[in-house]
């Protein structure tokens, strides 16, 4: 029986190309977005593999329940959960609905669909669980001069990747994988769709960023960054994130009694 992935925001760039990479390794496929004619015209590019398409909006609670049941009901052997809208803007011009959109999409469903995942793969002993962040995750302490302004945005990603790590630490020796991985510009419409125009600037592939996210599942990357060489950076913030979560006391420290 062939294996089987879930795809959110399958109908372009960093998604479509999981799709496709799955499609190629034989997977079947469930593929998720809101443009019904690219997940349809995907399907039909796809003959060799099942695929199941289900049109949903995550930014919806009734979008997120949809695909969650899925999640539930069949044996996923992959879960990506990728789909993101990007919303750069500072936080007092970012209007109410997109920033409940942003959290959404970014925070809300790939929580919801990651519970709803998690249960049963554990059960199998068999599964991985992929979301996409990014590099900006990391951009918190950046000032002023760092553009454009995405404090949303940035957060979303953060989130993602703490909840990544205590995730992989909750179902360790189950069977279950789980990952995040942090693109930093990839060549997609996640830019040129909101009007920035970031053909200036060097970006990966959609592919090569598939091709890195997987294999930093099989060298054990809890956290990937294709475009990172040197790892060391990231095995450095984590250290120092353990230093500090553990530096702490009930005291309060000295530096604030005076
Ligand atoms: N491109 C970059 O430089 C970059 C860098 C770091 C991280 N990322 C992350 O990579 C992920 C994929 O982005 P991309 O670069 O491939 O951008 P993209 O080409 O714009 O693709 C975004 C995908 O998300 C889906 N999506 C957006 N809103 C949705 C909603 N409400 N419900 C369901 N699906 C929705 C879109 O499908 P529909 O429009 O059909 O719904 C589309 O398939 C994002 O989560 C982004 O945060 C991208």
């Amino acid at each position: 029986m062939s294996k089987l992935a879930l795809v959110t925001g399958a109908t372009s760039g960093i998604g479509k190309a999981f799709a496709e990479r799955f499609a190629a390794d034989g997977y079947d496929l469930i593929t998720v977005g809101r443009r019904q004619d690219r997940l349809d015209q995907f399907a039909a590019d796809h003959p060799d593999v099942k695929v199941r398409t289900v049109a949903a909006d995550l930014s919806t609670e009734e979008g997120i329940d949809a695909v969650a049941s899925y999640c539930v009901d069949e044996p996923l052997e992959m879960l990506v959960n990728n789909a993101g809208v990007s919303h750069y803007m500072p936080l007092a011009d970012l209007p109410a609905d997109k920033a409940r959109d942003l959290v959404n999409v970014k925070v809300l469903a790939p929580t919801q669909l990651m519970r709803a995942a998690v249960g049963g793969m554990q059960r199998r002993g068999s599964g991985t669980i992929l979301n996409v962040a990014g590099m900006i995750a990391f951009s918190g302490p950046a000032d002023k001069s760092v553009m454009p302004r995405r404090a949303a945005y940035a957060g979303t990603l953060a989130y993602l990747v703490a909840m990544t790590q205590t995730l992989a630490a909750e179902v360790e020796d189950s069977g279950v994988k789980v990952g995040v991985v942090c693109p930093g510009v990839v060549a997609t419409e996640f830019h040129s769709s909101q009007g920035l125009d970031m053909s200036a600037v060097p970006r990966m592939s959609a592919d090569d960023l598939v091709t890195g996210a997987l294999r930093g599942l099989e060298l054990g990357e809890t956290v990937s960054a294709p475009g990172v060489e040197d790892y060391q950076l990231l095995q450095d913030v984590f250290t120092a994130d353990l230093a500090a979560f553990g530096g702490q006391s009930p005291r309060l420290a000295t530096r604030y009694t005076t």
